[in-house]
């Protein structure tokens, strides 16, 4: 008889049936991608980043590709945090959806407001965006700088009405674990990282950039060593779980994760090539404990022998 792995993860307060998240921007408000992949089989859905109205986004093309990854500046296209709480997030609720809502403020105080008004929602966790490298207000100054990364923190900590936070970080700081203890001591209960790495993609015969915005954020297997490294570097530190984001498109690349340490994982990239990849990952994850006889992934998280 063989024996059914127990692929369930906490983060937090939280128990997520499984360690594999969608992460934000990929996956809309979680219900568009349904007829591939039907949000409640994720361990958890983070929806679009929310700002306090809605964002119209920038122009287009906002989407390149690169070798090995794809730069955007989407520029915080958003239906705005009334309209989710009143429209996108029933549904996904309704679905049975564990639900994370990203939220992206210009200031410690929108942060603040933001989870003020989700406070009272069913969204089971916040996920504060310091880190989007493509609006000039996008957070990134808060996420590259500890002082700034606590003080959205605690605001969102003060506002959450004990609502579970996990707070998103940028590779654009010269110490991440630093930013990630910031995030910890006001109160974050998880980190996720890393958001994508600024960078650019020109058109030589147009002499043309290729994106709208001249210049986007990297995300794809491209930058998953970078984010493999400050996923360690933070795991090694934290008292609280690291979730890790960057390149993941298959298994392996999700255990190579939770083997230095992150306790789940957000897939990117990878939705926007096949949007069934987390359902992939998922049911390759189960596949590979039964062939190592592991029963649960705590046996291996962490277990790097560096
Ligand atoms: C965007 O909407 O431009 C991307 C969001 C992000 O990278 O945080």
């Amino acid at each position: 008889m063989t024996m059914e792995p127990n692929l369930a993860v906490r983060l937090g307060p939280l128990t997520l049936k499984n360690p594999v998240i969608s992460a934000s921007g990929v996956f809309g408000y979680g219900l568009e991608l349904k007829r591939f992949c039907p949000p409640e089989a994720l361990g958890l859905v983070i929806t679009k980043g929310l700002s306090l109205t809605p964002r119209p986004g920038n122009e287009t093309p906002r989407l390149a590709e690169s070798c090995g990854g794809i730069l955007n500046a989407i520029g915080l296209e958003n239906m705005g945090v009334e309209a989710f709480i009143e429209k996108a997030l029933p549904p996904l609720k309704a679905a049975g959806a564990l639900v994370a809502a990203n939220i992206l403020g210009n200031s410690a105080e929108e942060y603040g407001l933001l989870a003020s008004r989700l406070a009272h929602s069913d969204v089971d966790m916040l996920e504060v965006n310091v880190s989007c490298p493509n609006v000039r207000a996008g957070g990134l100054a808060f996420g590259s700088n500890p002082a700034l990364t606590a003080e959205a923190a605690q605001a969102v900590f003060e506002n959450a009405g004990g609502k579970p936070f996990m707070v998103k970080l940028t590779p654009l700081t010269s110490d991440i674990a630093a930013v990630a203890l910031a995030a910890e001591k006001a109160g974050a209960a998880a980190v996720s990282l890393i958001n994508s790495i600024p960078a650019m993609a020109v058109d030589l015969e147009r002499r043309r950039p290729k994106l709208a915005n001249v210049v986007g954020g990297l995300s794809g297997p491209a930058i998953k060593p970078v984010a493999l490294r400050q996923v360690w570097q933070c795991a090694r530190v934290l008292k609280i779980p690291v979730v890790g984001v960057g390149g993941i498109s298959s298994a392996r690349d999700a255990l190579e994760f939770i083997l230095v340490g992150a306790a789940a994982v957000e897939v990117g990239a990878a939705v926007l090539l096949d949007p069934r990849t987390p359902l992939t990952i998922i049911n390759d994850i189960r596949n590979w404990m039964i062939q190592e006889k592991m029963s649960d992934l705590d046996e291996l998280r962490g277990a790097l022998k560096a």
